[in-house]
Formats: C-alpha cells, structure tokens, sequence
C-alpha cells in the first residue's frame, strides 16, 4: 500500500518555505530555528543575494544548527541569534518573511510573539505560523482507551525547554491569528500518513516518544509492552494507520 501524504521532513520544510513566498534575494526570519530544519530550504530560496537569520533562545540546538552550515556562516548568508522571540534584537520592518514552526505552543505570550514577527516584517512581508496538531493524531489500536490515554498524555507533556505545552496548539492558530491585524490570513491543513512503523517513519518515532513517555502518564511496563507488540502485529498485517495533522496560517502585512 502506499500513501501520497507520507511524512518526509525535507520536503515539509521545503513546502514551508513555499507557503510564505520566499524568492531569490529575500532578507527571511526562522523564529525558533531549534536545530534548523528549515534553513537549508529558506537559503535555497533566498539564492546568493538573500539572507536568513535563524533566531532561537537555546544554545545547544543553535550550535547544532552552526555546525550544519558552517559556509553560509562564513559567507554571511545566515546569521544566527540567540534570543527570545519576545525580544528579537532587529529594527522594525527588515523581514520579507518570518516562518515560525512548532514554537508557539511552547510560549504562554502567544498574541506577543505574532506582535513581534509583525513587527520585523515589510510592508507586505508573509509570516508562516505553522503547528501540528499532536492532540488531533490518528493512531489505529485495538487497545481504544489506552491508545487515547498515551496520545494525549504526549500532546499536553511539557518538555524542561518549554514554558507551556498545548497540544491542540494547530487547531488554534487560526483564532490566534484572527484579529492581529494583517491585511489577509490564509489557512492551510495537511494530514501526513505512514501506513508502516519502519525505522525512520515518523509514526516510528511517535511511537518510540510514547513508550518513553508512558511511565509520566501512569501506563505501566507490561501495558505499553503489550500495546506495542499489538501494534507490530497489526503492521505486519497491514492493519497500521498513523496521521499527523498540521495547520499554518499565512499572514500578509498591509503592503
Ligand atoms: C519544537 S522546536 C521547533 C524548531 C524548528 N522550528 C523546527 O520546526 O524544527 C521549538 C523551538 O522553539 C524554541 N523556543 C521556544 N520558546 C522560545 C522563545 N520564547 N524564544 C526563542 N525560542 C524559543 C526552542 O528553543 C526550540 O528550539
């Protein structure tokens, strides 16, 4: 069986890159680059006449990303900045585009951090704000309520790096939004399915984070032990299902 809406992480990065009309000599934001899954694609797009700045408040993923892009470091075609997107250290209107993946949920001043990439932005300048929906993932299970129990205990975890969690986070992003005042929002969704639990799927690391997870939401050893050799069963038998859910909303700046 196969799926066109598999999960490929280069090419989710890539169609990011393409929601917020990045053209060749673009001056383009990642607001919580984290590692920088993005920026290979955003210094594709920008060519040798743009420039991206990865902006994030923690260390260690910042100096991950450095060592990825070491040239376009040296050639000043990326700048990395540690700070908080609160408080991005740029003059106002420098930004063609600011992309914003998986951070919101993270924060409790939501409305403050579509105020601040408004404000880096031109006249004009797209923001992405884009999340999945952890909440909203569809696992098929024979086990009903345990399945439940892991797939939410996970949505709503919070994670030492982040100040909040919120895994229904992809279905608020248009509220969130609403009333910022941009000239136009447009709301996208996608649904990304993998049919098979192989090394490298994303439904493969779901799973892994779930059974890491369970002891924190009160599932025992011998359940989840159970749950996952039913799940193996069933995609030896060709009975898995897994979808991940993601919403963004691009906002255009009054030009
Ligand atoms: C889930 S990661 C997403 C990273 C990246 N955007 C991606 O799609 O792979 C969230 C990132 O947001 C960063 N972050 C969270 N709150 C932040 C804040 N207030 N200011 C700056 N970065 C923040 C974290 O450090 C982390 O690297």
């Amino acid at each position: 069986m196969h799926t066109s809406q598999k999960w490929d992480a280069v090419q989710f990065h890539e169609m990011l890159v393409d929601l917020c009309e990045i053209d060749s000599g673009n001056h383009v934001m990642d607001f919580g680059c984290g590692i920088g899954r993005s920026l290979k694609a955003m210094l594709e797009a920008v060519g040798d006449s743009g420039k991206v700045v990865g902006l994030d408040r923690m260390a260690q993923p910042l100096s991950e990303a450095a060592s990825q892009f070491i040239h376009e470091i040296e050639g000043k075609r990326l700048e990395l900045v540690q700070a908080d997107v609160l408080a991005a250290p740029f003059p106002d209107g420098q930004f063609d585009a600011v992309l914003c993946q998986n951070v919101v949920e993270c924060m409790h001043e939501r409305e403050a951090l579509v105020a601040e990439a408004k404000r880096l932005l031109k006249p004009g300048g797209r923001l992405l704000l884009g999340h999945h929906d952890f909440d909203g993932i569809i696992l098929a299970s024979e086990d009903r309520e345990l399945t439940k129990r892991l797939i939410h205990g996970f949505a709503d975890h919070k994670q030492a790096w982040q100040d909040a969690a919120e895994g229904r986070m992809g279905r608020l992003l248009p509220g969130l939004v609403a009333n910022a005042g941009f000239a136009s929002v447009n709301i996208e969704a996608k649904l990304f399915v993998d049919l098979d639990l192989s090394p490298g799927t994303y439904a493969g690391d779901y799973v892994d984070w779930l059974v890491d997870l369970a002891p924190t939401v009160g599932v025992s050893a011998e359940d989840i032990a159970r749950w996952t050799s039913r799940l193996s069963v069933d995609a030896a038998e060709g009975r898995f299902f897994f979808a991940l859910p993601w919403i963004g909303a691009i906002c255009r700046k009054q030009g």
